[in-house]
């Protein structure tokens, strides 16, 4: 494989990411539906990650590379963190929270490095999309972070009212 191949690979990698995170994001939309705030704001990030994937795609295929349908390592491994939050419970908001709260830097993390990958490769245009989608993760980053701790609370409080 050469440098650009592992470019195209690791943006491959990313968007095998973003679809699986679009179905996990979709369950976390339907459990906060009692939490109007959080429900909106998952909802606007589904549509910022659909169009991310898309995004991603038309990176893949500037650089003449195709979009792989099979599942890459890494999202199986999002997938790992989603397998978290799959029975309701009490602190199925605080289950989610975390899960999507470790995507979201697993997806900085990543897009960090294709940023990186891309610019060493003399390809700016594409460094430049990516560094947009990097913005909208660590928006969603930091509005778990500031959520987290009120999920906790709540589901405290609510245990012992139960
Ligand atoms: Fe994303």
């Amino acid at each position: 494989m050469n440098s650009r191949e592992h470019l195209i690979s690791w943006l491959n990698d990313a968007y095998s990411m973003e679809k699986s995170l679009e179905e996990t994001l979709e369950r976390h939309a339907k459990d906060a539906e009692g939490d109007p705030e959080m429900h909106a704001r998952i909802t606007q990030h589904i549509e910022e990650t659909r169009a991310q994937a898309e995004t991603v795609q038309g990176c893949i295929e500037s650089l003449g590379g195709k979009v792989s349908k099979v599942k890459s390592a890494l999202a199986g491994m999002m997938g790992s963190v989603q397998g978290m939050a799959n029975k309701p419970a009490g602190d199925t908001m605080v289950k989610n929270a975390l899960a999507d709260y470790s995507a979201e830097h697993f997806e900085i993390a990543s897009y960090r490095a294709l940023i990186d990958a891309a610019r060493t490769l003399g390809e700016e245009q594409i460094a430049q999309k990516l560094t947009a989608i990097l913005r909208q993760e660590e928006d969603m980053a930091r509005f778990l972070e500031e959520r987290l701790p009120g999920a906790v609370q709540k589901a405290l409080v609510e245990a012992d009212r139960d």
